[in-house]
């Protein structure tokens, strides 16, 4: 036996020896814990549940029909012969005609439908989104989402079309200019949602609204 080997610690080294011994288990069990806990959220992570969208939740899609959102036709294909001349707006839903559901879940899908006396009302730029004087759009004001449920014609309206009301701020939409704020706080248009006529007449969404619906 060497003299160091048989050197005594004194009670001071003993103690930091210690201490070095408690950290070293201390950080040993840190890295176990760690690799325990990638462990418990790989796992967790592998059984998250899928989110899965409904069709009554989905937005609308291309080859969607039209259908009364209220009213004794509530549920009912809409045709472009029932949408009035130069009366209020009508409400809808869009349909999946595959399976006759109704996308009503999801409440930004609301829409609204309104025509025209002349085509001549309409902006150039947004004519091309009519059909027999036909336009369809979000009803869903982009304020704070309320339904846009009102349309305000002569000799009440200051343009001389008229234009489509929210009533919960009294922001107003121009339904001939692509729903261009004309007053009011909605900071931004209507999405437009564009859409072709069948051999029945009917309305068909060409696909989803041209840009979000919604209050932002
Ligand atoms: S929610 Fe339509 S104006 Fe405020």
């Amino acid at each position: 036996m060497t003299d160091e080997q048989d050197k005594k610690n004194t009670p001071a080294e003993e103690r930091q020896k210690e201490i070095s011994r408690r950290k070293l288990l201390l950080a040993s069990m840190g890295i176990g814990m760690g690799i325990a806990g990638l462990s418990v959220l790989t796992v967790a992570g592998g059984l998250k549940p899928k989110v899965v969208v409904a069709p009554d939740n989905d937005p609308p899609q291309k080859g969607d029909l039209l259908v009364f959102a209220q009213g004794p036709k509530q549920g009912k294909v809409i045709t472009v012969d029932e949408v009035p001349v130069d009366k209020t707006q009508i409400f809808a839903w869009p349909m999946d005609p595959k399976d006759n559901v109704i996308r009503d879940k999801r409440s930004l899908n609301i829409i609204l439908l309104i025509r025209a006396q002349e085509e001549s009302w309409f902006n150039p730029e947004y004519v091309r989104y009519a059909h027999e004087r036909v336009v369809v759009y979000s009803a869903t004001c982009t304020h704070l989402c309320c339904n846009v449920s009102e349309f305000v014609l002569k000799p009440f309206s200051i343009d001389k079309y008229g234009y489509l009301f929210c009533p919960c701020h009294k922001s107003h939409y121009d339904p001939w200019d692509g729903a261009k704020v004309l007053y009011g706080p909605a900071p931004r248009p209507l999405p437009i949602l564009p859409f072709s006529i069948n051999g029945e007449r009917q309305i068909v969404a060409e696909g989803a609204f041209i840009t979000y619906p919604g209050c932002s």
